[in-house]
């Protein structure tokens, strides 16, 4: 897919942008000519991100926001609009994750993973997809999860969350249809990030496995051997912005190596 200057012209923000998948989306709308704007609540992170592209001439700035606080995503999208003038498209990134078997999680736990995964997804759409409508063109790509479509052991409070993001996703991809916003998910395995380095030392704490042992134990369960790569969520993340990808809707595309064939 030849991506040079295929967003020219648009305008991004990209949620969770400071570490992770996050600062690749960007990378990858940014090289596609988009002006993009990363928040999180990491405000160094954030400022190395946007400067690192306008280093390399590229269109970028940064925005501290806590997606889970209504305030702080009504200060987004009020300085976003400054910046950037308007907003084409929204990548609802940020997310946090644990592990606990049921009887060990806590309420105060569940509630802090909903309202970051689901509820921040929420705020943030509600924050800009309604002008995108109003335009008549606009994309919202929510970064998922495999855990959005299935459930394993321990991640009850993460996969509750996740599902409630996919759910969500479907709905407003169902009202957003002839308005020429496309709402998708993307549903990743495993990713080289700090979050699944984080899984891997929460296994080691847990069950003594050492690193190794701690990450095969994930790769087991993947059919592809190997975590995917920041690139390949950030790669399908733009092919669905693209004016190409307009009849692809409320979908959850899958980047699992085919951990999930539903
Ligand atoms: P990460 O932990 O490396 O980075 C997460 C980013 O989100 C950071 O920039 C952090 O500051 C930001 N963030 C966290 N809470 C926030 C809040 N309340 N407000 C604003 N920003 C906040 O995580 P990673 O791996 O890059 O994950 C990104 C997304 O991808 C998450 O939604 C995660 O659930 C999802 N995902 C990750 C997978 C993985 O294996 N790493 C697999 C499938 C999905």
């Amino acid at each position: 897919m030849s991506t040079n200057g295929a967003l020219a012209g648009r305008t991004a923000v990209i949620t969770g942008g400071g570490r992770g998948i996050g600062p690749a989306v960007a990378t990858a709308l940014a090289e596609a000519g988009a002006a993009v704007l990363v928040a999180a609540r990491s405000e160094d992170q954030i400022a190395a991100v946007a400067a690192k592209l306008r280093d390399e001439g590229l269109q970028a700035w940064s925005l501290h926001c806590d997606v889970a606080d209504p305030d702080s995503v009504e200060a987004l999208a009020q300085g976003a609009n400054e910046r950037l003038g308007k907003v084409d498209i929204l990548v609802n990134n940020a997310g946090i994750a644990s592990g606990a078997p049921l009887h060990r999680q806590s309420l105060q736990e569940w509630n802090r993973i909903m309202a970051v995964n689901a509820t921040g997804t929420f705020l943030c759409t509600k924050a800009f997809a309604p002008a995108m409508a109003q335009r008549g063109w606009g994309r919202v790509v929510n970064i998922a999860s495999l855990a959005a479509r299935t459930g394993a052991r321990y991640i009850s409070a993460y996969a509750a969350s996740k599902h409630a993001q996919l759910g969500f996703t479907r709905c407003i991809a169902a009202e957003m249809a002839d308005r020429g916003v496309t709402v998708n998910a993307v549903c990743p395995g495993y990713v080289d990030t700090d979050m699944t380095t984080h899984t891997i030392e929460q296994i080691m704490a847990k069950t003594g496995l050492s690193e190794q042992e701690a990450l095969g134990s994930i790769l087991a369960t993947t059919p592809q051997r190997r975590l995917i790569e920041v690139e390949e969520v950030a790669h399908v993340t733009l092919m669905l912005c693209s004016e190409a990808a307009r009849g692809i809707n409320g979908q959850a595309i899958g980047i699992d190596g085919g951990e999930f064939l539903g």
